[in-house]
């Protein structure tokens, strides 16, 4: 049976032990760097620096609450704008596992440079347990690459140190709550962010349509969950579809953006439930996105795929 006080006691000394210099932590804000970068300042303080970038694939609004949440947490940080160089890095490539790559490669590339400039020689990561079996870890088949595992270039200088690297989601989050850290009961987010929540090339514009439907689907489905009309799922979102279809606003004739509405239960992100969305929930959801993004997504679909056949994200 996992105690979590336990492991952030012997984890603190092993870390006090293990670090010698200066490390810098990947700070997305999410329950995994959180309570990683939390463990890490316990045990060497203000040599540890939390760096979070903003890879331009942010939801809306999270740029801020992250640097709040650095500040909560009297982080030692720096704030990195790269959404320009995402933006173009990713310019004309549609494959997932080259998106995952590339933006995977990005990060290393920043930190390193932030290293050289502060004298750093550790680099700490929130990777957990699923992030690694599915990125091909332990011979097993790769089914995503995630962001932090299959996109660490072979050349890359600064040392691994990844506390949580053994751990499943439940157990990230038991740490979070003994911590006391009021990220606990956030949704997960991935580190390629809305990347790879449009399905083929990630453009600006189809990043600021994809973060607008994203925002309405959390902001419905809390609001549903209030009302109680429906559960709290463990991770709900909008995925942009390539695909333009016809459809009609008004008189006019519009050929617009597919939405997916994606909403799961999972305790461990290996397997998970698609959740049961009301159609009264669906048919707001539905009519906010087709109103706000009007000449844009004229079409949206309620995704019922459980893990497996499918993933939670779709690539
Ligand atoms: P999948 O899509 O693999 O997602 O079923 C399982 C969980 O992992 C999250 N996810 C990621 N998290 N980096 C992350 O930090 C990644 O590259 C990545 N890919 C997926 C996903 O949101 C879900 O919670």
């Amino acid at each position: 049976m996992f105690n979590a006080d336990t492991f952030i006691e012997q984890t603190t000394k092993k870390l006090a032990s293990d670090i010698r210099g200066k490390a810098l932590i990947a700070f997305s804000g999410g329950v995994d760097s959180t309570v990683c970068a939390a463990l890490v300042h316990k045990a060497i303080g203000n040599r540890l620096i939390a760096v979070h970038v903003d890879t331009g694939y942010m939801r809306k609004n999270e740029s801020n609450h992250v640097k709040k949440m650095m500040e909560d947490l009297r982080l030692n940080f720096l704030f990195i704008d790269a959404s320009n160089e995402y933006y173009s890095a990713l310019k004309g490539i549609e494959d997932p596992e080259k998106k995952r790559k590339i933006i995977g490669e990005k990060f290393i590339r920043v930190f390193e440079k932030t290293a050289i400039e502060e004298h750093i020689d550790y680099l700490v990561q929130g990777t957990i347990a699923p992030d690694w079996i599915e990125s091909g870890g332990e011979l097993r088949d790769t089914i995503k690459s995630h962001h932090n595992v299959g996109g660490l270039p072979k050349d890359m200088k600064l040392k691994l140190v990844e506390p949580l690297h053994d751990l499943y989601k439940d157990e990230v989050r038991k740490i979070a709550r003994a911590l006391k850290l009021n990220v606990s009961e956030r949704q997960p987010f991935p580190g390629p962010g809305l990347a790879i929540r449009i399905i083929g090339e990630a453009t600006p514009e189809r990043t600021m349509i994809v973060r607008e439907a994203c925002n309405i689907v959390e902001t419905e489905i809390e609001c549903a969950v209030q009302k109680g009309l429906m559960e709290l799922p463990w991770q709900y979102f909008a995925v942009l579809l390539p695909v333009k279809t016809v459809g009609v606003h008004g008189d006019q004739r519009v050929y617009g953006y597919t939405i997916a509405i994606r909403a799961v239960q999972s305790v461990d992100a290996m397997t998970c439930n698609y959740s049961y969305i009301p159609h009264e929930v669906l048919d707001v959801i539905s009519t906010k996105i087709t109103n706000t993004l009007k000449e844009k997504v004229n079409r949206v679909v309620y995704d019922i795929t459980n893990k497996p056949p499918g993933t939670v994200e779709w690539e």
